[in-house]
Order: structure tokens, then sequence, then C-alpha cells
């Protein structure tokens, strides 16, 4: 008989011996954004027949009107967070700033999360895949007093974990605490995470680009020169290339980690640092990347050494296969 696949509770407990501070909170923190992942997969399931595009008509229990599915997912993972006594404040995409969680439970927490609870929210309409990013640090501020903006702003390089969920065909949870990347595929009706993925490697080269061709015309001139580079006829080098865009960052981009590509949201002329926040969409995908052996720049610096001025900080963004993202800042005069 086959072995049965390690669960993600039982993969988190084994390797807790990895992390920087063994003392099985992390652990904890982990299985709160495994248990809040699962209730987005149970509300994203069921997307079409509720209507979260707007009011859904349906009013809950104290009479409101049902929120929005990203008001849904930021707040199914506060809760989920604040349930422990793990985490100390919480910075989303959905809130302007971050929360600070202070009962009694949390005097001795030690970590802050930052969240993109829903990202690709435009594309729930359409029936197409979204995800959950998240980013963990532990505080920088005295335990026993309230989490400050100190705590948030750390740079990528300090995360001590950090990972995505993939609402795809299948749920996936995708982690690090800096000791590679491990897959886990929620097996329905067990409502387990397995071990689908053990230690994810992106190929060093690839063939896919992933960009917003719409903007080509607001973008630089070395942008431009290297979507020229991808789109030219070259078989020693395997081009062109092949184009893939869903608008989904998370799906984008674990679809080049598993085949090898690169993904890039560059600044534009009516966008000076482009789209992607730096907190909490880039730095915990550069964290994955590195680890899984590929590269994360904003075109000329490492992500995860950028120092965060502002929760909402945006960042041009280039991540994917070591050497298409050397390429791609070949032309940008880096
Ligand atoms: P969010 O839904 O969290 O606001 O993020 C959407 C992001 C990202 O998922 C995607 O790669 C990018 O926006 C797409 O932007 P464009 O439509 O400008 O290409
Ligand atoms: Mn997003
Ligand atoms: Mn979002």
């Amino acid at each position: 008989m086959q072995d049965r696949a390690i669960t993600l509770g039982e993969f988190i407990i084994e390797n807790q011996r990895d992390f920087p501070y063994a003392s099985g909170e992390l652990s904890q923190l982990l299985s709160s954004i495994k248990l809040a992942s699962k209730i987005v997969t149970r509300e994203i399931r069921k997307a079409g027949l509720t209507d979260i595009l707007g009011a859904s008509g349906v009013e809950n229990v104290q009479g409101e009107t049902q929120m929005k599915l990203d008001d849904i997912a930021n707040d199914i993972f506060i809760k989920a967070l604040e349930a422990r006594g793990i985490v100390c404040g919480l910075a989303s995409e959905e809130m302007e700033d971050y929360i600070i969680f202070d009962k009694e439970k949390h005097v001795d927490s030690k970590y802050v999360v930052l969240t993109d609870p829903l990202d690709g929210s435009s594309n729930i309409d359409v029936n197409v895949s979204v995800g959950t990013i998240f980013s963990i640090f532990r505080r920088v501020s005295p335990v026993g007093s309230p989490a400050t903006l100190e705590d948030f702003l750390q740079p990528g390089n300090k995360q001590i974990a950090a990972g995505y969920v993939l609402y795809g065909s299948s749920t996936m949870l995708v982690y690090t605490t800096g000791h590679g990347v491990n897959g886990f595929t929620l097996e329905p009706s067990l409502g387990t995470f397995q071990l689908s993925h053990p230690n994810m490697i992106m190929p060093v080269d690839g063939k896919i680009y992933s960009v917003n061709t719409g903007n080509y015309l607001k973008f630089p001139d070395g942008v431009k020169n290297y979507i020229t580079y991808c789109q030219d006829v070259d078989s020693e080098t395997n081009r062109p290339y092949t184009g893939r865009y869903i608008g989904s960052l998370v799906s984008d981009f674990h679809r080049n980690l598993l085949k090898g590509g690169i993904y890039f949201y560059p600044e534009g002329t009516n966008a000076p640092s482009g789209k992607l926040r730096l907190t909490y969409e880039c730095n915990p995908l550069a964290f994955i990347a590195e680890q899984a052996g590929g590269l994360a720049t904003d075109g000329h610096q490492r992500i995860m050494d950028i120092q965060p001025e502002s929760l909402h900080q945006r960042v041009p963004f280039f991540v994917g296969s070591t050497n298409m993202v050397k390429k791609a800042m070949s032309f940008l005069g880096s």
C-alpha cells in the first residue's frame, strides 16, 4: 500500500525545528492561515451562486447586507489570526491602516502579518483563479506593547515566513520559512491540505513571459525592448517566448514557478511605481521565488532589500526564473 500523503499540519509540526524561533507559535500561526484559506475556499466555490460582485441581497443575522468577497476574505483572515494569541497586528490591502490585536491573550504575541486576502478579485466574476498572499514578520517593537508601524515596515529580507493560497481548479497553499518551498493541495472531501509539491524549484530558464501588454505604450523603453526580445525569433534561445497573462498575480506567479517564466508589472507613464504593493504582494512572492531558486527585483535592486516607507507602497516588479529576470534587467540598464 502506498504511504498516505503527509498533511500540512503534520508537515508544519515536523519542520518546526527549522523555524528561527522554534516555540510552536509560528506553527499555530500557519495553522490559522490554513483554516482561513479553507473558509475562503468554501466561499469562493459558491461565488456564482451568491452574487458577490455587489450586495448579495442576503442579510446576515445582524440585518446587514452581505459583503463583497474581498471584504469577506479580509474578515475571515482577521478573525482567524486574531483568534489565537500569536499575532499582535495585521495589515491588509483591504484596510487603510494596520490593526492591533491587544486582548489579554495577545500580551505575549510576537508576530505581525501582512496580507492581500483576495488577490485578483476582479477575476471572481468570470470564474478565474484568485489567491491570497501573506507575509510574516517577528515584531521589532517590545512584546507586551501594541504593534507599531515599524513592525510592518520591515524589509522583505526580515520575513520569517511567507506564502500564498491559490484558489484554482484546486486550492493550493504554498509557503516558505526560508528552508525551501513546499506546496500543499486541498483534498476537498477530507478538508486537509496534503503535500503535493515538495521542495519546489523554479526552472532557471523558461519560455513564458507574463505582462499586461495593453500598457505597452506607457512602459519605459528598456521594458519595451525586453518585450520585443521576448517576441523575437531565435531558435537558439527558444524564442519567441509564450505570452501568458491571467491578471491574477498568484496564478501567473504559480504557473511560472512550476514551468519557468517571468512575470513583470513595470512602472508606466501613468503609474510611476507600477501597480503592485511591496509589503503584501511583492515581498512574500519574492521570498518564495528566491527560496525556489528564482529572482525578484524592481528592475534595479532586489525586492527584499527595499526598505518600505508606507504600508501600501507600490513598486515595479520583475519576478521569475533567474536567467529571465537577469536578462530583463540587462535591458533596464541594471
Ligand atoms: P488585487 O485584486 O488584489 O487588487 O490585485 C490585482 C493585481 C494582480 O493580481 C494582477 O496581476 C494585476 O493586478 C493585474 O493588473 P492589470 O489589470 O493592470 O494588468
Ligand atoms: Mn492584489
Ligand atoms: Mn486584493
